[in-house]
């Protein structure tokens, strides 16, 4: 197996900042590198904001976590951030010309040793390591949001990947604590990813078909599963336009109208109920119904 010490991000928003920051808390040694050189302290002030909402931390105390925050080192230049890199996470938007584009770049600048993997939500790494002269090196290392207390992670391979790759992955996410989600075989959603689809499609298509409220579905689901909101209240924490582009992007993929969102949903969207983040999508917020006590009595 090879040995990771040096870990570069490229793309420091969202989820490149919180994968940073997990790994500088673990002892790597990090570089980061966005396009824009505010982002990275600005992500972190939304991170926290987003602690606050949430009510529910980082997987190690705060302090620690600010801590590990200030140990990433930003660079202005990407070559500067790759140059010794043994493990380079790409977290760029999920555009394939961008990763295909960004890919090139990064094969270039990384030593040839080094292994690149894409954090992308939808993208195979198949479809992207033609653009480097390493596919046995590239892999998926997908994060879930948010990844500050999201502790799973998969790991897929593409056509090339060698196995050596693949367990050097693993091992680095075992490394900053989080559980590997190793994906034997390419399937669009990776582990786990595929089944909240699932879940997603069913749900929506229950409430927008008439046949059971909503609310039932999620009272259904805290029971069954002992969790504090339901796939609707999910699918709202999410962002209903998030959910929409999601399911259209699998619908494109597999060219099958049943698997097109329902009508229903976009007119929310176009009514701008995006759930949290308006204050309105299936509840209301900040009190949506199913934090009452007596939500669970139906
Ligand atoms: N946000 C999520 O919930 C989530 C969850 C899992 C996976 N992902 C995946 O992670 C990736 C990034 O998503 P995000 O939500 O963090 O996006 P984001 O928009 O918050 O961050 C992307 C960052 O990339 C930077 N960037 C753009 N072009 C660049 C370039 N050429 N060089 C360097 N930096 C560049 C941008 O400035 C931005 O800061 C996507 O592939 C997405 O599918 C996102």
């Amino acid at each position: 197996m090879m040995q990771i010490k040096k870990v570069g991000i490229v793309g420091l928003g969202t989820l490149g900042t919180q994968i940073a920051i997990q790994a500088a808390h673990y002892g790597y040694d990090v570089k980061g590198y966005d396009l824009d050189p505010e982002i990275f302290q600005q992500t972190i002030q939304k991170i926290r904001g987003m602690m606050k909402f949430l009510g529910k931390g980082p997987t190690m105390p705060v302090e620690e976590w600010e801590k590990a925050a200030q140990k990433v080192k930003l660079d202005k230049d990407m070559g500067e951030t790759l140059k010794e890199a043994d493990l380079v996470i790409e977290v760029v938007p999920e555009n394939l010309e961008l990763k295909r584009k960004i890919f090139t770049q990064i094969d270039a600048l990384a030593p040839p040793e080094a292994i690149l993997a894409t954090n992308s939500s939808s993208i195979p790494i198949s479809r992207i390591e033609g653009s480097t002269q390493r596919p046995e090196k590239c892999l998926n290392i997908h994060f879930y949001a948010p990844a500050i207390s999201m502790n799973i992670v998969d790991v897929m391979g593409g056509t090339k990947t060698i196995p050596e790759a693949i367990e050097t992955a693993k091992q680095f996410v075992r490394s900053i604590s989080c559980i590997p989600l190793p994906v034997k075989k390419e399937i669009l959603g990776f582990c786990f990813n595929s089944v909240w689809r699932a879940i997603k499609k069913q749900t929506l298509y229950m409430w927008a078909g008439g046949f059971v409220d909503f609310r039932d579905i999620d009272r259904a689901w805290m029971v069954f599963t002992g969790m504090n909101r339901g796939p609707f209240g999910l699918m709202d924490m999410v962002g209903l336009d998030v959910v929409y582009d999601i399911e259209m992007s699998y619908c494109n993929e597999s060219k099958d109208p049943q698997d097109r969102p329902p009508q229903a949903l976009k007119d929310m969207i176009d009514r701008k109920e995006l759930g949290v983040k308006t204050g309105k999508g299936f509840y209301t917020y900040p009190h949506p119904e199913f934090v009452r006590p007596d939500f669970l009595q139906g």
